[in-house]
């Protein structure tokens, strides 16, 4: 990864934190960016610390002007900008008839399908220029089955992975390659209301392996899919859920 430059979006928590963290360890030089200034300088200051090459910048992706922006400032700083992972995201639940479901629906989707089409917007100039341009989208499990009360975001991660394997179809004669992940049960800031009983339940339940996930073990699938060694790899939709979505019992 030296000499790369990567933007994650949502990187001031969870697997955006993570993934920032690895690319940042291997080498890279990282845009992070979040909607909090403090929450990203805090990543930011744990990434130079120990050694790495980082900047932030507070980011709405919901916000297309902001998006331009950044990616601007951040392709002058760092002169490219070669992978893109589109982490940020939110969930909201809530029966279809319930009094705000529509409010919640449009920003679901706002923020956690729509926002990718902003940034890929941005960057894709910079992603041609690259030559070996790279997408990562993080869906979720939620992109291929659904949990009752959780249509909005189940209806967005299916958008993530069909707008994924779109764009592999429209971006592959420039060399972009434009992949997903699909994390599980992940240990994070979205997960951290689920009480501990809850979450140990549900992984003897529902994962193979038993436990949720770490953050680390989703952003090393991301590093993957970003590696040189990956050339051949688009469209493709890659589970890191412990074995849920193979699991039929
Ligand atoms: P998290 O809550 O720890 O991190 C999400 C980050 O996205 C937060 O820092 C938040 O500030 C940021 N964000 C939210 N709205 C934003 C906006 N409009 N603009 C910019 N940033 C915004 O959650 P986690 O789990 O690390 O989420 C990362 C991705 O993983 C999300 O796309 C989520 O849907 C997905 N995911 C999470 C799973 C889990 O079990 N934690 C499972 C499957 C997918």
């Amino acid at each position: 990864m030296a000499g790369k430059t990567v933007l994650v979006t949502g990187a001031a928590s969870g697997m955006g934190r993570a993934t920032a963290h690895l690319f940042a360890d291997e080498g890279a030089n990282v845009a992070v960016t979040d909607l909090a200034a403090e929450r990203v300088q805090t990543v930011v200051d744990e990434i130079t610390g120990a050694g790495g090459v980082a900047r932030g910048w507070v980011l709405d992706v919901t916000d297309q002007a902001a998006v331009d922006r950044v990616v601007a400032e951040l392709v002058a700083e760092f002169g490219a900008l070669d992978i893109l992972v589109n982490n940020a995201g939110m969930v909201s639940g809530g029966p279809v008839d319930g009094p705000s479901y529509l409010v919640d629906f449009q920003r679901t989707i706002d923020v956690d399908l729509t926002a990718h089409v902003r940034t890929i917007r941005a960057a894709l100039p910079h992603l041609k220029a690259s030559g070996a341009g790279r997408i990562v989208n993080i869906a979720s499990t939620e992109g291929s089955g659904a949990t009752k009360y959780n249509s909005a975001y189940v209806a967005a991660k299916h958008g993530v992975i069909g707008l994924t394997r779109a764009l592999s179809m429209e971006l592959g004669e420039f060399g972009i390659t434009v992949n997903c992940v699909q994390p599980g049960p992940i240990r994070t800031g979205m997960t951290a209301d689920i009480p501990e009983e809850a979450k140990t339940k549900f992984a003897r339940r529902r994962v193979p392996l038993r436990r949720y996930g770490e953050p680390e073990e989703v952003a090393q699938m991301t590093l993957s899919l970003c590696l040189p060694a990956m050339s051949f790899v688009t469209g493709a939709n890659v589970p890191v859920d412990g074995g849920l979505l193979i699991q039929n019992t």
